[in-house]
């Protein structure tokens, strides 16, 4: 049996696809690599020396979708992971990123459908949850009220796999709400490597740190939150790749289900936390402004993640010292990520 992985080529799939390899798994990966590398792949194979089975494919597109599933005939479940991610863009792209992320679900449904294939595991995020209304915040939580297009795909997405279930309740659905991702793998050979200006915290800390950048603007100083600037719950890469081997475990015990976890580590740091966190990482001081609040972001934001640890056996292992570190190996290592030059 084998796991196609949809988007594996980006920052969290090919942590993914690593840790699948590492434990034994049939991979198959495709990307459309409008927001990655295939070298990434190819670093993987490196650092497993295993070959990754890929296809350059958009999931958007019917007939690539219906190829990979013919040739591929062992694919027993999917990790969804495809789709685009910069909340800014929504705002302006709203059209694009729905017939993306919606449009390409509905794609590779039609495509697991034609090919008897109902197991699913999707990269949802704690967007869903819009501002939080109690801390932590737990999977009983209303979903709320989102504050961009982005995060209504997800919003919707939950829902249509919801459906899906709903109409044939032989559909096992895993719903994995991500909170913050950072890090990197030890190797130092994968990471996150965003295009253009990083819209996020860590990336964007190192690439200050590695001289890409003047300095960080730190986004509102007087948010409700110890520090006034504004809490996540941060959460390694590596452990959120180790989370989806859970979730594929318990999906063999699943019989046609629908089942939501959050991925966090339950514990809030603040910008200025994380600055610290870096700097320690990286050996110095590093440059901020304050600048003004981004518009939409809640001042705190945490998970409680006892769900997850008590019916996956999942808990997250890393500190956020250890994200910075490996985040810095990763970045001083790659300063211009996998393309090896600015973009
Ligand atoms: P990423 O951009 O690195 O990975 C997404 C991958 O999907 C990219 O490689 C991109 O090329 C690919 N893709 C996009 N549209 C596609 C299409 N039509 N067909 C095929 N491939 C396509 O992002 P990531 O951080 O690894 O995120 C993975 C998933 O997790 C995404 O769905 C994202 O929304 C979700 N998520 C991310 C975060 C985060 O902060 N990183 C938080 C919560 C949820
Ligand atoms: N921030 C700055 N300066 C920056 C970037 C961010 O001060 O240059 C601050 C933000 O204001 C926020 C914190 O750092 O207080 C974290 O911001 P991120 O953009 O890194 O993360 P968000 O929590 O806003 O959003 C991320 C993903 C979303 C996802 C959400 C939920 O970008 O896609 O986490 O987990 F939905």
């Amino acid at each position: 049996m084998s796991i196609l992985v949809s988007g594996g080529a980006g920052y969290i799939g090919s942590h993914t696809v690593l840790c699948l390899l590492e434990q034994g798994f049939d991979v198959v990966v495709f990307d459309n690599l409008s927001n990655s590398y295939e070298e990434s792949l190819r670093r993987v194979e490196k650092i497993t020396g295993k070959k990754v089975k890929f296809y350059k494919a958009d999931m958007c597109d019917p007939a690539a979708m219906d190829a990979i599933f013919s040739e591929n005939p062992d694919i027993d479940s999917v990790i969804h992971f495809a789709g685009l991610k910069a909340v800014a863009v929504s705002v302006s792209e709203p059209v694009e990123y729905y017939k993306n992320n919606i449009g390409g679900t509905l794609t590779l449904i039609e495509a697991m459908r034609a090919h008897n294939v109902k197991n699913i595991i999707f990269s949802s995020s704690a967007t869903v949850y819009g501002a939080p209304k109690e801390l932590p915040i737990t999977e009983n939580s209303p979903k709320g009220v989102c504050t961009n297009p982005y995060g209504w795909t997800k919003w919707i997405i939950e829902q249509i796999l919801t459906d899906v279930h709903t109409a044939d309740p032989e559909w096992n659905v895993i719903l994995l709400r991500y909170f913050n991702p950072v890090g990197a793998h030890s190797s130092g050979l994968i990471g996150e490597d965003p295009q253009g200006v990083p819209n996020n915290l860590t990336p964007y800390i190192a690439q200050v740190a590695v001289g890409r950048r003047p300095h960080l603007n730190v986004n509102g100083n007087d948010y409700n939150t110890p520090d006034g600037t504004g809490v996540r719950d941060y959460i390694h890469v590596v452990d959120l790749a180790e989370g989806h081997i859970k979730a594929l475990e318990k999906m063999k015990t699943l019989n046609g289900e629908v089942k939501i976890y959050n991925l966090g580590t339950g514990k809030g740091s603040s910008v200025f936390d994380v600055l610290h966190a870096y700097e320690r990482a990286c050996g110095r001081k590093l440059p901020y402004v304050i600048a003004p609040r981004r518009p939409g972001d809640a001042d705190a934001c945490w998970a409680d993640p006892t769900l997850a640890e008590k019916e996956l056996g999942w808990k997250a292992k890393f500190n956020l010292d250890d994200m910075c570190r490996d985040s810095w190996n990763w970045q001083s290592k790659n300063p211009y990520g996998f393309a090896g030059k600015p973009d």
